[in-house]
């Protein structure tokens, strides 16, 4: 057994730190992951973009740094957050060059989806270029897509109160704050109008996304802000104290769907636990005046381990995304081996009764090997192994049915001092993600710092689809209708699973064990 807590089946840096899944896109033939990379440190440094590439998503290959932010308007914080799309055969990247304190979107091109060339007119979107009431500190994370023959660019951001250029104060961005380094010639002085008047229905400086609109690339007007208050949503999504980070939008199931992951975001009761959440909003974007009219939202994972995620359309027609799987402001236990970012596995993605329902892509089925599928069975007031059933990189699928057990559910990553318990508590009527005895400790400033709660549909029968990866949990709820994610550090021998009732007797049915072997 190799002492390393490297993934397997999900992609992780090679070495160095890795963030925000970047880019991702089909092109020639593979899917293209990029990521938010510093080669040098097991922290985050100046910002490269990694690369990995992958005919089905499941086993990466590392390819070279794609982008190494080597030009003036990059110094400092790098090439930052963005998205990618084909425009006459070639890549196109979009990304954020980050100075602190001033935030610009570029352009990088590919021919052979490898290598890339900056282009010459970069920075091609400044906030000023746009509107004064969008921040030159906080714009970034462009996310491009095409629609009814235009390009459009959802871009996280915070707004400013009229009369918007009030000052340019350093250090007050919500990310590289202290550094002061300024140039105020780079302002734009000619403010252009903006486009639509659109968008000033609230002036309250706080974090929210923004839409913009090009036929070229390089010439963009402002079109409004997506969140308004005439939406009704709890005050905190007004009131964000950071941006909304690298937003998606797509549109899935006839319905129009945005992701986004607001920093800072002060959740309330069992929801939104970290310190950092993603969310999801389904609704109509008015392409002419930006408002995103919202019909139902909520948290796209329950877990610990899930931020930045980005989704993209596949060729044959499935929506796809990925997350990073950490968090900010927690430990790295991975650092001492020289590395530390991993990415959660790729997941389809569905509209079901205005909730968002995710799966593994299918690919990963073609991994399975040495199935084990034991018959019913119940446990009253204790803990069962099955024989076979035990393992590091493993899919434990079964149906759960709590009976009259105050807590039942399965001890996975189980051995001499730790464990890890996904359970249904019947007494809350939730289930939990419960890593306090885990392993190595991740600190954080979490509410919480070791449970996580998720809904289920229906109590008396709860579906589990759990993916282990040497540190890495998954767990997908009632069929993806909710799911939990988080890294986990126990020793390397750990490796056991069972099954326990607390309190009264529970049934475990249909419960299959496969390995996930990705050569
Ligand atoms: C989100 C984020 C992005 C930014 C990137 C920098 O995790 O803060 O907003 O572009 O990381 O690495």
């Amino acid at each position: 057994m190799e002492n390393s807590y490297r993934q397997t089946y999900h992609a992780c840096v090679p070495s160095g730190w890795s963030n925000d899944p970047n880019g991702m896109i089909y092109y020639n033939g593979e899917y293209h992951l990029f990521y938010q990379h510093y080669p040098y440190k097991t922290q985050w440094g100046i910002m490269h973009w990694g690369h990995f590439t992958s005919k089905d998503m499941v086993k990466w290959e590392n390819q070279p740094v794609a982008l190494t932010p080597d030009e003036e308007y990059e110094a400092v914080c790098g090439c930052c957050s963005g998205s990618a799309i084909e425009l006459d055969g070639k890549m196109v990247l979009i990304y954020t060059a980050a100075q602190p304190d001033l935030q610009r979107q570029c352009l990088a091109w590919s021919e052979d989806g490898i290598h890339f060339t900056k282009d010459p007119a970069n920075p091609i979107l400044r906030a000023d270029d746009l509107h004064p009431e969008v921040s030159i500190k906080d714009f970034r994370d462009p996310f491009v897509f095409r629609k009814n023959g235009h390009f459009y660019m959802l871009a996280g951001a915070k707004l400013l109160d009229p009369p918007y250029k009030y000052s340019v104060r350093p250090g007050t961005g919500s990310w590289g704050a202290g550094a002061t380094n300024l140039d105020p010639t780079d302002i734009n002085p000619s403010n252009p109008p903006f486009a639509s008047g659109a968008g000033l229905d609230s002036g309250d400086g706080f974090g929210n996304l923004v839409l913009c609109r090009s036929d070229d690339l390089y010439h963009w007007s402002y079109i409004g802000r997506l969140v308004r208050r005439v939406d009704n949503l709890p005050e905190q999504f007004y009131q964000l104290l950071g941006a909304y980070e690298c937003p998606s939008y797509f549109e899935l199931d006839g319905t129009e769907v945005v992701l986004s992951s607001p920093q800072n975001f002060v959740g309330e009761g069992k929801s939104y636990q970290n310190v950092h959440a993603s969310t999801y909003m389904t609704g109509k974007l008015n392409f002419d005046t930006g408002h995103f009219s919202i019909d139902s939202m909520g948290e796209v994972d329950y877990g610990f381990d899930f931020y930045a995620e980005q989704a993209m359309n596949t060729p044959d027609g499935r929506v796809v995304m990925i997350a990073w799987k950490e968090m900010w402001d927690r430990a790295f236990p991975t650092q001492s081996e020289g590395w530390a970012g991993t990415y959660t596995l790729p997941r389809e993605l569905h509209i079901k009764d205005g909730k968002l329902v995710q799966q593994p892509v299918a690919a990963l089925k073609n991994y399975r090997t040495n199935p084990v599928t034991c018959k019913d069975f119940s446990v009253s007031d204790g803990a069962v192994q099955r024989e076979g059933v035990e393992g590091s990189t493993i899919e434990l699928n079964l149906m759960l049915k709590p009976g009259t057990a105050r807590k039942s559910g399965v001890k996975l990553f189980q051995g001499t001092h730790h464990e890890t318990l996904v359970y249904y508590d019947a007494a809350e009527g939730v289930m939990v993600f419960d890593r306090t005895r885990s392993g190595k400790d991740t600190g954080g400033r979490d509410r919480d710092k070791y449970r996580r709660y998720c809904p289920v549909e229906d109590a008396s029968s709860i579906q589990l689809q759990c993916y282990l990866d040497v540190s890495s949990v998954e767990v997908f709820v009632d069929g993806g209708l909710a799911v939990m994610t988080g890294n986990v550090f126990p020793d390397f021998d750990e490796i056991g699973v069972s099954f326990f009732a607390e309190g009264g007797e529970a049934v475990f049915e249909q419960v299959e064990k496969f390995d996930l072997m990705v050569k």
